[in-house]
């Protein structure tokens, strides 16, 4: 099979390790063991006992009873039965794509967004259309243009939300016009909601999954609740649909990791609490970089509401790829080029990890920007 590289996923391998001042990550500052285990209230002691007395079978091999049911609880209307744990977001992403997508099939994908939504269905032979997110709309999708690439034959409508990178946020009625649109054509509707529940302002964000019976929501543990290391995920949809991926997930997941599934429901019976954590890095963090947007002339964006990103429009010559390599050589700040997300022009800032590295990784951008055409 051939598929489009990665261009998100390229550039992070080439330059997460080796740069000073990550500014291009996109979870929310992960958390070790030990500060979850404290949020929990649980001791190392007591941690250490279960795990050693764990014998290590593949376990649940849909997902524990407890862990969907932990699961469905973040949604409205969910139940454990309309869960299916996966290896985190990105395996969650492939197996709807694979299960729904045959070649010729119509499939619609926002973009900028996750590369998986537009780049596998194409791979597998899709008739792929890109709906593409503009500034001049604060980054959400325009639904009369949706409404003239709907097709009788559309099979899968994907969305992002919040987005990433835009950090745009879709409002319930918003979701619900996609969803009716979809509707009166028989389409599915995946909307990856890894980001969800990170909002600047309301302390709630819909689910397609509550809206609407063909509605799909992939999440995880990673950047909402920052343990990206489990490298745990899962999909929300109706109980046919989950059968129908379970068919596929036989053949590359079997199960999710027992180790993994243990922090997860851990970090999940106190999910407010981490929300409560994370929600206050994303507010406090943003402010710092709104501050430096509003500053630093060369530089503009549409303020994100929700997300850990944010997708800057920066004056210079350079390409985006060349404005950011240089940076991260000549200063060590890491940003990632917008070219990675298929969107020229811009650079994408992950704003939610320590934000002394933030402070500094900012000053330094504007050093480096005195210095570029
Ligand atoms: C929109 C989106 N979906 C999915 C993923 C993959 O997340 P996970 O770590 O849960 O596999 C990412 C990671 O950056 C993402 O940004």
């Amino acid at each position: 099979m051939k598929i489009e590289t990665f261009g998100v996923e390229q550039w992070m391998n080439a330059w997460e390790t080796k740069c000073a001042y990550n500014v291009a990550e996109t979870c929310v500052e992960s958390l070790t063991v030990a500060e979850l285990l404290e949020m929990a209230g649980m001791s190392q002691e007591q941690m250490a006992k279960d795990l050693a007395a764990k014998k290590l079978t593949y376990g649940w091999i849909e997902g524990s009873e407890k862990l969907r049911s932990l699961i469905a609880g973040l949604y409205r209307q969910q139940k454990a039965e309309n869960v299916l744990t996966t290896h985190g977001c990105i395996g969650a992403n492939m197996l709807v794509h694979r299960t729904l997508v045959e070649p010729g099939d119509h499939v619609i994908s926002v973009i900028p967004t996750y590369q998986q939504h537009y780049s596998i269905p194409k791979s597998f032979g899709a008739d792929i259309e890109t709906l593409r997110l503009l500034p001049e709309n604060g980054f959400l999708p325009d639904l009369s243009l949706l409404k003239t690439m709907i097709r009788d034959n559309t099979k899968l409508i994907c969305i992002n939300n919040p987005n990433n990178p835009t950090g745009a946020l879709m409002p319930v009625e918003l979701l619900q016009m996609i969803c009716d649109m979809a509707k009166e054509v028989g389409a599915w509707v995946l909307c990856d909601e890894v980001y969800r529940g990170l909002t600047q302002e309301e302390t709630y964000s819909e689910s397609v999954a509550d809206l609407y019976e063909k509605g799909i929501s992939t999440g995880s543990m990673s950047k909402v609740f920052s343990l990206a290391g489990l490298r745990l995920g899962w999909i929300v949809a109706n109980p046919e649909l989950i059968a129908k991926i379970l068919e596929q997930r036989d053949y590359d997941t079997i199960s999710v990791g027992m180790l993994d599934e243990y922090f997860a429901e851990i970090a999940l019976s106190v999910k407010d609490k981490i929300l409560e954590r994370n929600r206050d890095i994303v507010r406090e963090n943003l402010k710092v970089l709104d501050e430096w947007v509003n500053n630093e002339p060369r530089v503009s964006y549409v303020k994100p509401k929700a997300g850990t990103t944010a997708f800057v429009k920066v004056q210079t010559e350079l390409s985006s790829y060349e404005f950011c390599e240089r940076l991260v050589r000549e200063t060590g700040v890491m940003f990632t080029p917008g070219s990675a997300l298929h969107t020229e022009g811009f650079v994408r800032i992950g704003y939610a990890n320590n934000i002394e590295v933030l402070k500094k990784g900012l000053d330094l951008t504007s050093e480096f920007l005195k210095t570029i055409p």
